[in-house]
Formats: structure tokens, sequence, C-alpha cells
């Protein structure tokens, strides 16, 4: 009885085991299953690592995948093979590594997502260039998402090089294929020679007929590849903000949505290509960035046109209908000038209670820019420590000014920079500045400490009056550091607060930049 039951617990754990096509590889077994295996991809991780947990699903996934392909992954636990994982200069989890054998060794730069790895392994399996025949070419163009496919002549070598070339250089890219079938050619109705991309979206295919030239064909492969409509999220937003054209986003919850949606806005798309990009944004995961334009976050679908250099936003009626008709006018109007940015503000105050002035957007010209004052502005944010403990000398300090009578002269304001488009770019709270009379354009950033005679000395001798007041100090020398410091306070409390969330931050400092943003989208859901 005893052995029948730890017969079948042990066939249990084989079907376990079995059931991943990971290898595990240790520092015995790893040298001679890269030598075995022509093409491996080896993942060094740490058990504890929150990317590297999120990451194992989708590695499985491909693994199983890519077994009909004899595309081997593998898999490295460097608490348990720290030598192992040293010797490949593994620095942070996970990191992830191509072997073509023992020799030749280069970074996987996908993403951690399992058609991902799988559309870069099969890239990597293949020759910089398949040869096709009429009997493979429509598989290889279901291959991937874009497949790039030359037609030549059997003699042009300058083609057959410069095509070579440009694959060689984006083979982690794209797939590209080759034919000097005549036949072939013609029955794809291109001319020879030429290039096709051919694609899964969009209008299928785009051809490229110019003479052959590597920076020519790269840069069509480039731009025929993107799609009209893509797609905004972690990995393209930074794109699309450097574009330097006003970005049109598509809010929807569901995939089909945001299909339907895409399919009525093409022709709109099509016509603004260039000047505009449009996308489509998942509102599920990233509803919150629809505040970011000043749509409400829990309606959808909506629809918005940000300015990416000025960051202006054109948010659309989410009352009216997203219809083509009314996307395209709204578009045409606003390409023409006609549509008014729209800008995030609270109510005007009725009155101003305090001797501090409230701002808010609709009245920041009002107060800020009034040219008869020198107006010392703090951009604080509701949730920001230091700036509650400034608040109560921040108050004493505007009413020195009123005490004194100098109100025609200094204006002591705030504003909360969260509820409240502002012109300034706040890279930090507080920022204060101070918006000289007779130079509103050039306003001093403050940089003392936050004390209320340094504040009363900036103001002095920054602002256009020179208007000064006294303060006799009464036991208040508490909390007066300079800011530069309390910056650095602030980065240790972030770091702080980083470390409690566990081995994370461990994780996340060790890993390169590009890999913790790309992996960032699960822990920061709602920032882009
Ligand atoms: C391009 O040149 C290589 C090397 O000479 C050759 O093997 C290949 O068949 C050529 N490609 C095509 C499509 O003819």
């Amino acid at each position: 009885m005893r052995t029948f039951k730890t017969l079948a617990l042990g066939a249990a754990l084989a079907a376990v085991a079995s059931a991943s096509d990971v290898e595990v590889l240790t520092k015995d077994t790893f040298p001679d299953f890269v030598k075995e295996n022509d093409l491996v991809l080896a993942e060094f991780y740490a058990p504890w690592c929150g990317h590297c947990k999120a990451l194992a699903p989708e590695y499985e996934e491909a693994a199983t995948t890519l077994k009909e392909k004899n595309i081997k992954l593998a898999k490295v636990d460097c608490t348990e093979e720290a030598d192992l994982c040293q010797s490949f200069g593994v620095e942070g989890y996970p990191t992830l590594k191509v072997f073509r054998g023992p020799e030749n060794i280069s970074p996987y730069s996908g993403a951690r997502k399992s058609p991902a790895i799988v559309s870069y392994m099969t890239k990597q399996s293949l020759p910089a260039v398949s040869l096709l025949t009429k009997d493979t070419l429509e598989d290889f163009k279901t291959q991937d998402k874009v497949v790039v496919v030359a037609y030549f002549e059997a003699d042009d070598k300058a083609s057959n090089t410069t095509f070579s070339t440009v694959a060689e250089k984006l083979r982690d890219n794209y797939l590209f294929g080759a034919s000097s079938d005549a036949a072939l050619a013609k029955a794809e109705d291109v001319s020879v020679p030429s290039v096709v991309l051919y694609k899964s979206f969009d209008e299928g295919k785009s051809v490229f007929t110019q003479t052959f030239d590597v920076e020519a064909i790269e840069k069509f492969a480039k731009t025929a590849s993107i799609p009209l409509i893509g797609e905004v999220g972690p990995e393209t937003y930074a794109d699309y903000m450097a574009a330097g054209i006003p970005l049109a986003y598509i809010f929807a919850e569901t995939p089909e949505e945001r299909e339907t949606l895409s399919a009525s806005f093409k022709s709109i798309a099509e016509k603004h290509r260039g000047a505009i990009s449009f996308a489509t944004i998942d509102a599920k995961s990233f509803g919150a960035h629809a505040g970011n334009l000043n749509l409400k976050a829990d309606q959808f679908p909506a629809f918005a046109i940000q300015d990416t250099v000025n960051n202006k936003k054109y948010p659309f009626d989410q009352e009216a209908e997203l219809t083509e008709a009314a996307i395209s006018k709204f578009v045409e109007e606003f390409v023409a000038g006609d549509v008014e940015p729209s800008i995030k503000s609270e109510p005007i105050p009725e009155k101003q209670e305090g001797p501090v002035q409230i701002i808010v957007a609709k009245n920041y010209d009002d107060i800020v820019l009034d040219d008869t004052k020198d107006v010392l502005v703090e951009f604080y944010a509701p949730w920001c420590g230091h700036c509650k403990a400034l608040a109560p000398k921040y108050d004493i300090l505007a009413g020195l000014y009123v005490d004194a009578g100098l109100t025609d002269k200094v204006t002591i304001a705030k504003v909360d920079a969260t509820a409240n488009d502002v012109p300034d770019e706040i890279q930090g709270f507080p920022t204060i500045k101070l918006f000289k009379a007779g130079d509103k354009k050039n306003p001093v950033t403050y940089s003392g400490s936050r004390s209320i005679e340094d504040l009363i000395k900036f103001i002095k001798e920054s602002g256009k009056h020179e208007a000064e007041v006294t303060y006799v100090e009464e036991e208040a020398a508490e909390a007066e550091k300079p800011i530069v410091e309390s910056m650095a306070e602030q980065a240790a409390a972030a770091t702080e607060a980083a470390k409690s969330a566990g081995e994370e931050a461990t994780e996340a400092v060790k890993s390169k930049a590009s890999e913790v943003s790309e992996a960032a989208p699960a822990e920061t859901h709602d920032e882009l």
C-alpha cells in the first residue's frame, strides 16, 4: 500500500515537472546544454524578484510554443548558482540572454511577454534573410505581424547585398525574406526589384519601388510597419510624446470597442497621417490617464487630443457620441486652431479669506501676472508633507505683508498644482517662485531654506519693490532646512518607502532603467 502511494506521488511529481518546457540549469548542466542546442534563451533570475514572477507564466508559455521549432528556453536560479550568473555578468533580475552555442551570446532585447518572446526567438532562429518560393511565401507572411520581402532578379547581386545588409541590421525587429522567382513577383503584382512589407493590419502591405539603398529601405520598413492607429501603453508612450506631433487618444475599455472605433476613425487618421498620431488606449488599465487630458476618468469611450509639445489638452465632449462625423469635425477644427484648449481649474474663490491668496487656473493670470506686484507663488500638492509643514509659516509670512500695508506691492499666493493647469513646469513640491513686477516672463525659483526670514530676504532681493518686513522670531527655528537638503530627504523617504515594499526595491534598483520601465505597468497601472 505504502509503495503504491509513493509511486503515485512520484508519478504526480513527474507530471508536474514535465509540465514545464523550461529547462532548469545549474553550473553542471549549463555548458553542455548550450553546446548541444543551437539556440537557447536563458533567464537568470532570483525567486524573490517580482518582475521574474511576472515573467514566469509568459516564459512557460513561450517555451511550449517554441519547443516545436526546437528553440530551447532555460532558467538559472542565481541565488543557487551565484558563480554561474556572475560569469555571465548578470547584474539585475531577470536577465535574459540568447545563446547560439557557448561562445555566441547576445542580450535578449524583446519584451517580456510570451508572443514577443516567440516572435523574437523565431527571428533569431532564421537566417537574416529567408529564401522564399511560391510554396513558402504564404506561410512566411503569417510568421509575424510584419514581414519584409524583397523581389529581385537572380543575377542582381547589388540588390541582394543591399537587402541583406538591411536584414542583418534589423534582424531583431523584422523577419526578412527574398525571392528571385520572376513568376512569384508577378503573382504578387510587383515589379523587380522591389520590397514588400506585409502586415497583419491596416492595408495589409506596403510596397517599396525606389532604387535599393540601405537607408531608404530601412526608413521604409520603419514607417510602413507603424500601424495607422497604434496603441498607447507604457512601451509606446514615450515614443508618442517624443514624436513632436499631437496625439489623438481613443479611450475604450474592451479590445472589441477599440477595434470598432479604430475602424471608424481610420480615414480621419489616414488624412492626418504625419501631422497627428492616432492611438487607442485601454481605458480599463489606464483610465486614470484620461484625467490628465481633462476628461472624466470614468466615462468611456472617450476621445482627446494632446498637443504634446505645449502640453495643451483638447478633450472631446464626453456627452457627445463618438461618431466618425463628429470626430472628423473636431479634428478639422483642432487643426484649424479653432478648438480652445481645456484648462483644469478649481473654481475661483468667492472671497480670498486668508492673507495667502488662493490661485486657481482661472485667476492665475490676474494674480500672478499682475505687473504692478511682486508675486510669490507656492506650487503645492495636497499630499505633500513638506508643503503641509510649510503652510503655517507661509501664512505668517503673508500676514506680515498685510500688517505692514504692503499688499499693493507684494502678493503671497499658492496654487494646488494637482487641481489646476499652470503654465509652469513643476518638478517637485513645493516649488516656490517669485514673479517680479514688470518682468513676469522670468520668474525666479527659490532655492533657499524654508524659513520666514530667508523668504523675506528673497522677496526683498528678487522683487522689484525691494519690499521688506520684519519678523520677530518666537520659537520657530524648527525645521529650517535648505530646500536642497529636504529634496535629498524626500528622495531618501521615497527609497525608504520602496524598501518597505520588500525586495522589489532591490530589484528595481538593480535592473536597468529600460527593464524597470518595461515591467512597470503591472505596478503603476494608471501612470503612463
Ligand atoms: C542572394 O545571394 C546569396 C549569396 O550569393 C544567395 O545564396 C541567395 O540565393 C541570393 N538571394 C536570392 C533571393 O536570390
